[in-house]
């Protein structure tokens, strides 16, 4: 059964060999063909080849669903209480992530999956067609395990973040906890995960413990995605590239050595830039220019988890990385897009060329630039999955 989805005044592919061969591949008047869930055709709409249904997308503009490479969604309780107070001045130290993991501790199964099958609607409302999720509120073995579990409910890209805090029944003995991360911990989780992040700063785990945690994982057969350089500088960027991480995340206090690490392992390893950090934390952006302008590829993402970002929306992280990053409303499409699925290793989605999944939105409005236009309007008419 094939569909032909027809009447697109401007559709965005991210194919450059398509359209205006830009790297958005722009097609003016396009139109796509659907078969079991994979792109058949894309093109003009006046070369359609016949389909046995057609829909009319009454014009307008269609992208590639939105790829969220990076999200906390498995946790409960409410920290509302803690941006306000930081809205009021008090500064962001990752030290409210104990908060959430006696919360996450307490709540059933049950409950877990509920919070995130609620925020994974809200990211599909949102136009988010893959997503990322992490654990890293459990921090016990059966916490972080039972996290993976759920989070494997809803998508099949689970990162194990069992070294998000050292939590507080080690704090006398950070050494132990690094050692249980690195054993019997992954063990309990590498069935339920495809990749290994660390918390990489100093309010969290060093270089070396971060070094020893992502080669345990990385013997074990995950492949390691990292946080490092949200608050402070230091060698977690560069100690991911060696890695061969396939996305280094917040990178804000990146330094140029760090850029051109990360631009010397472009095709290797993504920096994935999340906007709605900074923005709730109320820190400065990362100088998005200095990776574009180097070359690195680079990814936006929602970060969405109770404490440093509580957002599910990919096109506000676009507004906010077009307004006050300086990225240019077609480079902030790529990196929520595109960029997303590098940072995944994902060569199936971020795109719509022949053989792709037939992931894709339709906005409302006539051209993507309304995401960064048009902030906070709802623009996501139709979301198309599969
Ligand atoms: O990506 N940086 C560490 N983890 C999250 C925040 C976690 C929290 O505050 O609950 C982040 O920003
Ligand atoms: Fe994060």
């Amino acid at each position: 059964m094939s569909t032909l989805y027809t009447n697109i005044d401007e559709l965005v592919t991210n194919d450059a060999t398509l359209g205006d061969g830009s790297p958005l591949g722009i097609v003016t008047d396009g139109a796509i063909v659907v078969e079991d869930g994979r792109i058949a055709w894309v093109g003009p709409r006046a070369q359609a080849p016949d389909a046995d249904e057609r829909l009319d997308l009454d014009g307008g503009a269609v992208i590639p669903g939105f790829v969220d490479s990076h999200a906390h969604l498995v946790f409960a309780g409410d920290r509302s209480a803690e941006f306000a107070a930081r809205m009021a001045g008090q500064r962001y130290d990752g030290g409210g992530i104990a908060t959430t993991v006696s919360a996450t501790r307490s709540a059933t199964d049950e409950q877990l999956a509920a919070n995130v099958g609620r925020l994974a609607d809200e990211l599909r409302r949102g136009g988010v067609t893959t997503f990322e999720t992490k654990s890293g509120y459990g921090l016990s073995t059966p916490d972080e395990a039972r996290s993976l579990r759920v989070a494997g409910e809803f998508t099949s890209e689970t990162t194990f973040l069992g070294a998000h805090v050292v939590p507080i029944e080690y704090r006398h003995d950070r050494e132990a906890y690094v050692r249980l991360v690195a054993g019997d911990m992954l063990a309990a989780c590498r069935p339920h995960a495809r990749w290994i992040d660390v918390f990489c700063e100093h309010s969290a785990f060093d270089v070396d413990e971060t070094r020893v945690i992502l080669e345990a994982g990385i013997a074990a057969g995950l492949t390691p995605r990292l946080h490092a350089g949200q608050l402070g500088p230091g060698d977690g960027i560069r100690l991911g590239v060696e890695l061969g991480a396939a996305s280094i995340d917040h990178c804000t206090y990146a330094t140029d050595l760090d850029i051109e690490a990360l631009a010397s392992a472009r095709d290797t390893t993504v920096a994935t830039l999340l906007p709605g950090a900074e923005f709730s934390t109320r820190a400065e952006y990362p100088a998005a220019r200095r990776f574009l302008d180097a070359g690195v590829t680079v990814a936006l993402a929602t970060d969405c988890n109770p404490g440093s970002s509580f957002t599910t929306s990919m096109a506000f992280c676009i507004a906010v990385a077009v307004r006050d990053m300086k990225f240019t409303a077609a480079e902030a499409l790529w990196a929520a897009t595109a960029g997303g699925a590098a940072a995944l290793r994902r060569d199936d989605v971020g795109s719509l060329a022949v053989g792709k999944r037939a992931d894709f939105v339709r906005l409302d409005a006539p051209s993507y630039i309304h995401l960064a236009y048009r902030p906070g309007v709802p623009l996501i008419r139709a979301v198309l999955a599969g």
